[in-house]
């Protein structure tokens, strides 16, 4: 971690300042900070040199009220060197300021053969929880790295090999079913996605914890490239299809934290892990599925092939009535369109979590958006020879339709969460730089602890 636990002698101290503060408790600053340009506007930086040349103080501009992007961007725009807190902050702010620091430290540098050098470093306040931060962190990490790596070095085996090593750290039992033994094993669907593709189809199923505990199941969309199949996506389209298993990454980043800070439940992570290929036994148009449920799906859009796979494994998860259901996929375009690719929408078919999880998502600052399970949609996947299309008649309310297909095999009395995401940062923001992005995860997490509570 770039954050230190204890104090240090000769850590630069870091001050939050706005335009007032700057003038009372920084006069003999005022005239080289207007001689720099900086007049304490919020995400602004200034450095106070001594009389030696050395670093005395960091000024950096507040907003009016602080969260965990507050400090994000100096953990790279710092010199190199020990810093520490001038101010004193609540639990909470100093928490978010430390996870802040920690994620804007984050690089990706895996194909780089010049990798970043040191970093600064944060002396955290002794108020921040650090075993939460270092959690939070190291889950981040893991989301940005499997959804940046690009598809050739992360198809469903790659994902196997991470639920793997997981389970070997937190002393989880992993089991897989691949390829031909998807259709023996009834995941008709999760095969019929994955068939075309040279690397197998797979279900990862991960369980960890005390049976006696609340049951909680994450189920992540693992297409770890989305071609489109045979209904291909254009150029523009596909470009950023690597990033289509950042429902898988985010389920396996959500397991780790829990695992890493021990919650008390009985933790179940299923992952749908396929590439959406095109080869002479792709998945046809308007070919007709049977689904683990016995119902029996029209694709009419090989594209949308995320729901396919997510139905067979939540409908296992269904099977063994958890307290909770969750998950996470890169499910629509059409949720981008309403919400941007910042905002995650969830969908939820329980009023208490739903106000649980916005609440979370403020606390955290992982923010969520609520949109509705509106029954009356349903029809729109109504197929003229199948119990349902895979795709809605008409090109309105893309991602609501999408969410109540996935309704479909959710048993009835399931508080059910489905988050539909971007997993991905499109351009850098403090503490979020371009790339694969862990999007509600801290937020879910928060959720999952209230509800055990
Ligand atoms: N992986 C995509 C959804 C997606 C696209 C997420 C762009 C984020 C950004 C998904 O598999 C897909 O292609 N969905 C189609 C569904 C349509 C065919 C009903 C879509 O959203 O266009
Ligand atoms: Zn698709
Ligand atoms: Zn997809």
């Amino acid at each position: 971690m770039n954050l230190w636990r204890f104090p240090l002698a000769d850590a630069i101290a870091i001050h939050l300042v706005n335009a007032e503060k700057l003038q009372t408790d920084h006069p003999d600053s005022v005239a080289w900070c207007q001689a720099s340009g900086f007049s304490g506007q919020a995400g602004s930086l200034c450095l106070v040199p001594e009389a030696t040349g050395k670093i005395a103080k960091v000024l950096v501009g507040s907003p009016d009220s602080l969260d965990a992007w507050t400090l994000a961007a100096l953990a790279k725009t710092l010199p190199v060197g020990t810093y520490a807190l001038a101010d004193t902050f609540s639990d909470s702010h100093a928490t978010q300021l430390c996870l802040g620091w920690q994620l804007g430290s984050y690089t990706f540098d895996r194909y780089k053969l010049t990798k970043v050098g040191l970093l600064p470093t944060l002396e955290a306040p002794s108020n921040a929880d650090l075993t939460y931060v270092k959690a939070a962190a190291e889950a981040t990490y893991l989301v940005r790295d499997l959804v940046t790596t690009p598809a050739n070095n992360m198809g469903p085996d790659q994902l196997e090999e991470t639920a793997r090593s997981l389970a070997d750290r937190y002393e989880a039992k992993v089991t897989v079913i691949a390829g031909g033994d998807l259709v023996i094993e009834n995941y008709p669907m999760i095969y019929a996605v994955g068939k075309a593709s040279t690397r197998a189809p797979r279900l990862i199923d991960m369980n960890w914890g005390n049976p006696d505990d609340p049951k909680i199941t994450l189920v992540g969309k693992g297409v770890c490239f989305d071609s489109g199949g045979l209904d291909i996506k254009s150029a523009t389209g596909m470009q950023l299809m690597k990033k289509d298993m950042g429902g898988a990454a985010q389920v396996l980043g959500l397991a780790q934290m829990i695992m890493e800070i021990g919650l008390p439940i009985r933790l179940r992570v299923l992952v749908a892990a396929v590439e959406n290929s095109i080869a002479g036994n792709a998945l046809r148009p308007l070919d007709i599925l049977t689904s683990r449920k016995g119902t029996t799906i029209e694709v009419g859009n090989t594209d949308a092939e995320g729901r396919l796979v997510l139905a067979d494994a939540l409908w296992e998860a269904s099977s063994e009535d958890p307290d909770l259901m969750i998950d996470c996929a890169t499910l629509t375009g059409a949720a981008r369109v309403a919400l941007g690719t910042d905002l995650p929408a969830f969908f939820c078919n329980d009023e208490q979590v739903t106000a649980t999880l916005l609440k979370a998502s403020q606390t955290t600052d992982d923010p969520l958006w609520n949109l509705p399970l509106y029954a009356a949609y349903r029809t729109m996947l109504n197929s003229p020879v199948a119990d349902m299309n895979n795709i809605a008649s008409g090109s309105y309310a893309g991602a609501i339709t999408a969410a109540l297909f996935l309704q479909e095999f959710i048993q009835p009395g399931i508080p059910w969460v489905h988050v539909d995401f971007m997993a991905y940062n499109v351009r850098s923001l403090p503490g979020r730089p371009e790339g694969g992005e862990a999007m509600g995860m801290r937020a879910l997490f928060e959720l999952i602890k209230q509800r055990i509570a």
